[in-house]
């Protein structure tokens, strides 16, 4: 095959429909969600100025290693967004909405680009939807974002998911725990694959996270035995509140999440038809973030939904919005007349397609039948006795219709045929 370079790039795709109706449907329901549990849709730009993603002390690899960075033109630093809750917060703290009533609810759905090794499942440009409440250092609102992650998840038709949480501690008790962590995997450093070699020193925690020494990490002491009271008592009010709203959570030792803003909760949903550690949905509360981008210090917590997974995941297809097509076919010398009565039924709310190249009557309504599920026919005796034919594409029945009640018998047809 030539013309590699006209194709898409690697790691991205082009999404046509039907599949453009899924995610327009899975939109849908994610915002409004959102908005039942009042949160308010917020829109930051595609790319920021690096240093949004690139905090000092950033060290994970989806910023360090796998952002598309660049140097515009103009000399400028600019990342595409890997993730949504960076841009977020420095929306929060540039809009001054720490002066708002607290807490704010924002959630945002957009493309996020992160130059990772393409796979099942993961891409290099994938659509989140996300939520951020901040203001609040409540277990309370932790649970609340979980609780609406569920509710997604359940609405979208996906039983059984597995949510997973844990706490990794806050400035207090995660020090000694990440002591305890060099001293345990430096004793075995030798025995480390080359990206824990490197964890080691920037981000001991991502220890528990690697794919390739699951044995070590088993024996790796258990953040529980360091967690301080208030970060034990944190977890124990979130895993509670969700409990007692009948959402079943595991406590997973071993999660700790790949991004360096969180503290005390981490969690995710996952799902058995995505492997071990793929997941749904990521998320967790990350107090102080708005601090490191110039802001006051404020609590939040939040996640980010893969769309796709959760799309792939589904048992079967999403309701869509996508109209339900009539098509206006027409007789020889009856174009513009078909024309202007396509563009009133468009007018009363019907989607309507007619031809543009003037084919045949017979090769319109072969179009009509892969693409509409009613055909309207203009022409003939029957227009010069005001009257219409509409055939059914489905049931293949004709009827004659007088033409001032095309419309009304148009839209009372396709309600009965929706009942
Ligand atoms: P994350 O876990 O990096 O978290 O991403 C959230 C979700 O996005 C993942 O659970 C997954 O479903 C999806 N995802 C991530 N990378 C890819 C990829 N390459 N291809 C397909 N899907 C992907 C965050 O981004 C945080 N900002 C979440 C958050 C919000 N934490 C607090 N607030």
């Amino acid at each position: 095959m030539g013309f590699e370079e006209f194709q898409t790039a690697r790691g991205t795709r082009d999404i046509l429909a039907p599949e453009t109706w899924q995610f327009e449907a899975m939109r849908r329901l994610t915002l409004s969600w959102a908005a039942r549990f009042g949160y308010e849709p917020l829109e930051t730009p595609i790319f920021e100025q690096s240093p949004v993603f690139f905090r000092v002390g950033e060290s994970t690899d989806i910023v360090q290693h796998e952002s598309y960075r660049f140097i515009d033109a103009g000399g400028d630093d600019l990342t595409l967004r890997p993730e949504g809750t960076a841009a977020a917060a420095r929306a929060f703290v540039q809009n001054g909405l720490a002066m708002a009533p607290q807490p704010v609810r924002l959630c945002y759905y957009g493309p996020m680009f992160r130059r990772e090794t393409p796979q099942a499942g993961r891409f290099r440009q994938h659509t989140q939807f996300g939520v951020e409440l901040y203001g609040s250092e409540s277990f309370l609102a932790d649970a609340e974002v979980i609780l609406l992650a569920a509710r997604i998840v359940d609405q979208a038709g996906l039983e059984h998911p597995e949510i997973r949480i844990n706490s990794i501690g806050c400035t207090v008790c995660r020090p000694r725990y990440r002591q305890a962590l060099v001293d345990y995997f430096g004793e075995r450093q030798t025995e480390l694959c080359e990206d824990c070699q490197r964890r080691l020193i920037q981000n001991p925690l991502r220890l528990l996270d690697c794919k390739v020494d699951v044995d070590l990490r088993r024996g790796a002491p258990d953040l529980e035995e360091y967690w301080c009271d208030d970060c034990r008592e944190h977890i124990r009010g979130v895993v509670s509140t969700v409990k007692a709203a009948g959402q079943p959570i595991q406590r997973d030792r071993q999660l700790v999440r790949g991004l360096d803003y969180y503290t005390r909760t981490v969690f995710e949903v996952g799902h058995p038809t995505l492997g071990e550690r793929a997941a749904l949905f990521g998320g967790g509360r990350y107090d102080g973030l708005t601090a490191n981008l110039g802001g006051p210090f404020v609590p939040a917590v939040g996640f980010g939904m893969g769309i796709e997974r959760l799309l792939s995941a589904l048992p079967k297809p999403l309701a869509t919005s996508e109209p339900r097509r009539i098509y206006m076919a027409y007789l020889p010398g009856f174009d513009t007349v078909a024309y202007q009565l396509a563009l009133s039924l468009r007018d009363a709310g019907l989607a309507v397609e007619t031809d543009v190249i003037g084919r045949s009557l017979k090769a319109q309504l072969k179009t009509a039948s892969r693409r509409a599920w009613m055909a309207v026919i203009v022409g003939g005796q029957e227009w010069a006795d005001a009257r219409i034919v509409v055939r059914d594409l489905n049931r293949g029945a004709q009827e004659v219709v007088a033409r001032d009640e095309l419309l009304q018998y148009l839209k009372a047809y396709r309600e009965g045929n929706q009942a």
